[in-house]
């Protein structure tokens, strides 16, 4: 059993192709909802930096945030190779004290469910308010969970690059709701150009929100956050979602006041 964000090459490629996509919902967003000009950018996770060299690329000042040193490392050596740069913090993102203030912040993919306390979720919701400016957005994306969901769920995603094939599989392997705890499993085939394969298995555990839980956990903090917009991962701007038990995949545009 191996950390697969000890392996970012492979990673990175599972989730290439929503890239393009948030990147251009992230700009929409900015311009419907900020009460800000959108120069710098946050991303807590942020993984092997997809997002960040996306907008490191369309001039955007990015900072982004992870506790895996090889996801930063991975990140940047991808933005050498472009002449790039961008601040890259080694942290947690339950509670952060930053170098400075952010016009607008971004997590998703379910990154957000890493933080598994209240007191976690909350600390982190609050600590990116002292960063984020008024007017500024934080985009929140991550799964809802309904009570009548399959709890079995199994995904299954297969990439390639010049070099490898990667084929994931997701898989919940434990799921109680009356704790907000699901274990996934996720197992990760790779097989090399040369033929030489590889597999990684990892197990970890996410946060669970229904609709209700994620209103109450976004209701405790509407001091310094408003709901702006809601959406779902078609990121489409023009598609609000309301609130309620069908919004499964949601993505929440937040204003800071
Ligand atoms: C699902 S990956 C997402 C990466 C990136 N945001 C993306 O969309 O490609 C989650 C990332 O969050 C990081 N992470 C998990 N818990 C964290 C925490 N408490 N603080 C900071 N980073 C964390 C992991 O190391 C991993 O790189």
């Amino acid at each position: 059993m191996t950390d697969w964000y000890d392996h970012p090459e492979y990673f990175d490629l599972i989730f290439a192709d929503e890239t393009d996509a948030e990147v251009a919902f992230f700009e929409a967003a900015f311009e419907k909802f900020a009460g800000r000009t959108i120069q710098s950018v946050f991303e807590p996770g942020c993984g092997s930096g997809r997002l960040i060299a996306a907008m490191v690329d369309l001039d955007y000042e990015a900072t982004g945030l992870d506790l895996n040193q090889k996801m930063l490392d991975f990140l940047a050596a991808r933005l050498e190779k472009t002449g790039h740069s961008a601040e890259l913090i080694r942290g947690d993102m339950s509670a952060m004290k930053l170098p400075k203030t952010y016009d607008a912040a971004f997590c998703t993919f379910n990154t957000f469910r890493h933080l598994l306390t209240e007191e976690d979720v909350v600390g982190h919701l609050r600590s990116l308010a002292d960063h984020i400016e008024p007017g500024g957005l934080y985009i929140l994306g991550f799964h809802i969970i309904p009570l009548d969901a399959d709890e079995e769920e199994v995904e299954q995603w297969e990439a390639s690059n010049d070099d490898f094939t990667v084929d994931a599989t997701l898989a919940v392997i434990e799921f109680d709701r009356d704790n907000r705890r699901e274990k996934l499993k996720v197992t990760i085939d790779v097989t090399h150009k040369d033929g030489s394969t590889d597999q990684i298995e990892t197990v970890f555990p996410l946060r669970l929100y229904t609709c209700d839980e994620a209103s109450e956990m976004l209701q405790s903090v509407n001091d310094v956050w408003e709901i702006a917009g809601i959406y779902d991962f078609d990121y489409d701007i023009d598609e609000e979602r309301d609130m309620d038990d069908d919004l499964c995949d949601a993505v929440f545009v937040l204003r800071r006041k």
